[in-house]
Parts: C-alpha cells; sequence; structure tokens
C-alpha cells in the first residue's frame, strides 16, 4: 500500500468541489455593528417616508431570494457579502439606476455575481434598499416587515412532508430551539449551507483538514473480488484513491486504472445541495418561519 498525503492545492480543490467557494469570516451580527454614518438620525420628514409599500415587500422578497445568500436577508450583510444600507452605490442610487449598473457586472472576480434583472425588479429592490437604509436612519419612523414573512405552518407541513427533511430532522430533536440558536438570517443560510460555516476557524488560525469535519463525505472503496474500506475521502482521481479513518487515524491509498478499485461516494449532506436546485422561494420562506419558531 502507498501513502500518499495530498498537497493542499488538492485538498482546497477537494473542499471547495464539495462546498463551493470558501467564505471569509462573518461580519459580526448587525446589532454589534456601529450605526451607519452616512444615514444619522434626523426628524423624518413627511415626503420622505412614502415608499410604495407594495414594491418594498416585492422587493424585499426578491432580495431575500437573489442576495439574502450573502449579504443577510435583510440587506445589513451576511456570511460573504457587505451590509448594503451601508454601500455608498446604494446611498446615491436613484430608483435603481446605479445598482442596475453595477449589477450588470458585478465583480466575479471577488465573488459578487452579475445579475440580469428586469426594470421593475430593480425598481423594487432600490424601493426596498432605501426604504432600509430610511429606517435605519429614522428608527421607529419606518417599519419594514421581518424576514420571516413565511407562513410557519405550511413550513412545517414541508418540513414533515414534501421536505423530506423529517428523514434526518426533528423538531423536538436535533433541531430543538435553532430558532433561538439563530437569528433568522443565520438560520436560512444555516439551512441552505449547513456545511459552509463549519469549515471555518478562527481568524489566521490554520484551517482543520476537511476530512476531520463531522459531515465530511465518506467513499468505500471496493477491492476486487469483495474486499471494501470506508472512511472519509481525502482524495479522489482517475489515478489514485486516498480515504482517511477517524478512528485509526489513517490515511490509506489505492492506485486506480480503469476505474478501479471501484469508489463509492456519500455526502451527507447531499440531501441539502439537492435541496439548493429544488427550494421555492415560498418554501423557503415558509420553513424558515417555522425554524424560527423553534425556541
Ligand atoms: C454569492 C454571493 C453574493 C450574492 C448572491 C450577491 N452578492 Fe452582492 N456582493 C458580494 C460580495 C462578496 C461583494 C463585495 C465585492 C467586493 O469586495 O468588491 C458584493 C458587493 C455588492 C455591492 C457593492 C457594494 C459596494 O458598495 O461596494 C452591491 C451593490 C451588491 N453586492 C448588491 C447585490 C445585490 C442587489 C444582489 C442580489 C441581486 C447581490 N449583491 C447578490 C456577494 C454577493
Ligand atoms: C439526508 C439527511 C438530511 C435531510 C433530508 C435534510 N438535512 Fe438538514 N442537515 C443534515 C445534516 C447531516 C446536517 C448537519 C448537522 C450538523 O452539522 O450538526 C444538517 C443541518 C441542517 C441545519 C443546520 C442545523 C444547525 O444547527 O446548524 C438546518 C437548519 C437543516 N439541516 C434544515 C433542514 C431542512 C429544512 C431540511 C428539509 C428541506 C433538511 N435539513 C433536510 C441532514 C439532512
Amino acid at each position: 500500500m502507498r501513502l500518499t498525503y495530498p498537497t493542499w492545492a488538492t485538498i482546497v480543490l477537494l473542499a471547495a468541489a464539495s462546498v463551493g467557494a470558501q467564505a471569509p469570516p462573518p461580519p459580526p451580527p448587525a446589532d454589534q455593528r456601529p450605526a451607519p454614518a452616512a444615514a444619522p438620525a434626523r426628524e423624518p420628514r413627511p415626503e420622505e417616508t412614502q415608499f410604495d409599500a407594495e414594491a418594498v415587500q416585492r422587493g424585499q422578497e426578491l432580495l431575500v431570494a437573489r442576495c439574502g445568500f450573502c449579504h443577510g436577508s435583510n440587506a445589513r450583510g451576511g456570511a460573504t457579502g457587505p451590509d448594503l444600507t451601508r454601500s455608498p452605490m446604494v446611498q446615491e442610487d436613484e430608483n435603481g439606476k446605479q445598482l442596475g449598473e453595477f449589477l450588470k457586472v458585478g465583480r466575479p472576480e471577488r465573488n459578487m455575481p452579475k445579475f440580469e434583472l428586469t426594470p421593475q425588479e430593480l425598481t423594487d429592490l432600490a424601493t426596498f434598499l432605501h426604504a432600509a437604509i430610511y429606517q435605519i436612519g429614522n428608527r421607529g419612523a419606518y417599519k419594514i416587515l421581518d424576514i420571516l414573512t413565511g407562513d410557519a405552518r405550511a413550513g412545517e407541513a414541508f418540513f414533515q412532508g414534501a421536505g423530506r427533511c423529517a428523514s434526518c430532522h426533528s423538531a423536538t430533536g436535533d433541531l430543538q430551539g435553532v430558532g433561538a440558536k439563530y437569528e433568522p438570517a443565520t438560520l436560512q443560510e444555516r439551512m441552505l449551507m449547513p456545511r459552509a460555516r463549519r469549515r471555518r476557524g478562527p481568524p489566521g488560525e490554520r484551517p482543520t483538514p476537511p476530512w476531520t469535519e463531522p459531515n465530511a463525505v465518506k467513499a468505500t472503496v471496493t477491492i476486487p473480488p469483495a474486499v471494501s474500506f470506508t472512511g472519509v475521502l481525502v482524495r479522489l482521481t482517475d489515478f489514485d484513491v486516498t480515504i482517511y479513518d477517524p478512528e485509526t487515524k489513517q490515511m490509506r491509498s489505492w492506485l486506480r486504472k480503469d476505474d478501479l478499485p471501484k469508489v463509492v461516494l456519500m455526502d451527507p449532506l447531499q440531501a441539502h445541495m439537492d435541496m439548493l436546485r429544488k427550494w421555492t422561494d415560498d418554501d423557503m420562506r415558509n420553513v424558515t418561519a417555522f425554524l424560527a419558531g423553534l425556541k
């Protein structure tokens, strides 16, 4: 048997392949951050509070569905994206014009994807963002509905039924108190990407190897005719495979040729990966509302 210790580059590649891009540490929660300098508290003037409530609501839904994953579902910053209410570009935007020009291009090199939005969607999004900025500058004078606009009962039905969440989770077992553990935006993020946050250690610390994670991808290697080994997948190419046995803390590697030995992978979070493509906005909102109620 040959022992291979793969390079960090390979590990990062593997990690990237299974979880999507690595994300930087999250910003502190909104309530611990200083109030935005550019939106100081002042007397609200009546004409300023005239945001079209329906446009605000549509804009918020769009933001939660398309941007919330990175910027937080209240736009106040999320796991990877900055607080949009403090962005000079957003603050200076006129009815979606500057925002639309920016979104057409994005900053793909810095993980800000580009978006093709219709003029209506842009106006809604801009109205929501301007209302959010206004709300921050005029606490109490204007209130946007919380992210929890979903229907918790419908969410529960989805959780127990069509979503098949209950095949792995239970509202009175592992997810008990999950609504108290995370604020809603984080909760939604965990639900969509349970693996993402795990990989990051404290800033400056060397990350723990991905194969020591509790939810790491497992691999079963079968040597013909019928001997098999199961462990955590460390490396898999056309030419070799390496697995790690958490009990003995040993790595085992085999050379491969013509797809032999056979390797079968099992990702404990596969169900979540699959859901990412299937969630409707409604289901996502409803389940978030349901889970947020599990205090
Ligand atoms: C995959 C994560 C991701 C998604 C989804 C995403 N963003 Fe971003 N966004 C980022 C990151 C990261 C940055 C910071 C880029 C940089 O450092 O220049 C950013 C920057 C921005 C900025 C510029 C802020 C500034 O002043 O520099 C705006 C505006 C913005 N995003 C709006 C949006 C909107 C609106 C959506 C949804 C339609 C969206 N983003 C979706 C990750 C994302
Ligand atoms: C095949 C099993 C499986 C299915 C189905 C599944 N999950 Fe999970 N889920 C997991 C695993 C494994 C984790 C990671 C648990 C951990 O790290 O503690 C997880 C994590 C989570 C978390 C984060 C918990 C935390 O404390 O951070 C939430 C929320 C969640 N799942 C919600 C759901 C919802 C909602 C559904 C249905 C749409 C669902 N899951 C379907 C296996 C599953």
